[in-house]
């Protein structure tokens, strides 16, 4: 059977980027893989955090894998530092990365460019995240366009680990959606829509109140021209904008240009804000309702056991073919 394995950063509201590059992918894959989907507080912390909102990040994080579908009986869904083996063999595998090749990690230069202070950890960050993956013997990893150039990272850490001590990891695919993989700013369509924008107008957050999302939908901006047409380098706004309809509408882009032929961007940025609430209201309801339920905290428990046995076996395995011997 084919292993998954994601993670998302406990780092504050999620975007509609998240659901439809990552999220909603997730939900689609537990049917017929095995899956864990991970909290990653481990990552989260490569920046400055407030413990109070990381704690409460955390469990609505965990809420809103819930929320959107994520069901305990069909996927294992846990917190990275519940299981220790992630930090061990982040570590050892920071030993098989290269300097040189971690500072070309485009996320790295992009996260460290103009702050005063840029942790240790966060230029490290991907060798974690390739002993999230490399842990299970994952096969696929659903994750949005952004976190490509990490996976290919993954995959040469694999691969030389492999080559240098013999058969040890399975070398993961990336499971990158054509269409979603790259939900663009609403504000400024050459840049990615991102949670951590200043301005709160650049993005859909998932727990947005309907008139809030209809508000930002209706001031999102558009290209020249009246025609809903899509069309990424001639009209990028309207081409972002029809993709997040399609993609909410469950329709074709074709569709999509049929419906509005001859229009113009009114209607159809008034049907989008309806369609975007549509997707998430009842996922808010969902949210609120497990984040009030005693729940959450058994899910976390049972997904920290179930991890911490899968990860076992590999970790022992790396551990004995680096040459450590085991305690008498
Ligand atoms: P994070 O927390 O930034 O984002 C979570 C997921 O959402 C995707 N995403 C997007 N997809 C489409 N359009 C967007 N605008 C958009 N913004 C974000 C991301 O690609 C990601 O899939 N390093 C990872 C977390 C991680 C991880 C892992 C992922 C840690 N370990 C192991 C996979 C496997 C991150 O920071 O994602």
């Amino acid at each position: 059977m084919t292993t998954v394995f994601s993670g998302i950063q406990p780092s504050g509201k999620l975007t509609i980027g998240n659901y439809l590059g990552a999220l909603r992918n997730f939900v689609r894959l537990q049917e017929e893989a095995e899956c864990l989907f991970c909290i990653v507080d481990l990552h989260a912390i490569t920046v400055q955090q407030n413990p109070v909102e990381l704690r409460q990040n955390t469990r609505e994080l965990a809420a809103l894998y819930l929320a959107c579908g994520i069901s305990q009986k069909s996927a294992t869904l846990f917190v990275q530092s519940h299981v220790s083996a992630h930090a061990e063999l982040g570590w050892l595998l920071q030993c098989i990365a290269h300097y040189g090749e971690l500072g070309r990690m485009t996320q790295f230069k992009d996260k460290s460019a103009q702050k005063e202070v840029v942790t240790a950890g966060l230029f490290t960050y991907p060798a974690l995240m390739a002993a999230d993956i490399l842990l299970y013997q994952t096969d696929l990893v659903p994750v949005g366009e952004d976190q490509k150039q990490h996976l290919e990272l993954t995959r040469d850490l694999a691969i030389r680990f492999n080559n240098r001590f013999g058969e040890t990891f399975t070398v993961p695919e990336p499971y990158i959606p054509k269409i979603g993989g790259k939900i663009m700013s609403l504000e400024d369509p050459l840049k990615k829509m991102s949670k951590s924008d200043e301005s709160a107008g650049a993005y859909l957050s998932m727990l947005d109140e309907p008139d809030v999302l209809r508000k930002k939908v209706a001031r999102a901006v558009t290209d020249s021209g009246r025609d809903v047409r899509f069309d990424e380098e001639n009209k990028p706004a309207v081409s972002n904008l029809m993709t997040i309809y399609a993609l909410c509408a469950n329709v074709t882009m074709a569709e999509v240009e049929k419906r509005y032929e001859g229009q113009g961007y009114g209607p159809f940025k008034k049907d989008l804000a309806e369609v975007v609430v549509g997707v998430l209201e009842p996922i808010q309801q969902r949210y609120r309702d497990i984040l009030a339920s005693s729940e959450l905290d058994d899910i976390l428990r049972e997904g920290a056991a179930k991890a911490e046995q899968m990860a076992a076996p590999t970790l022992k395995n790396v551990k004995d073919k680096l040459g450590f011997i085991v305690p008498a």
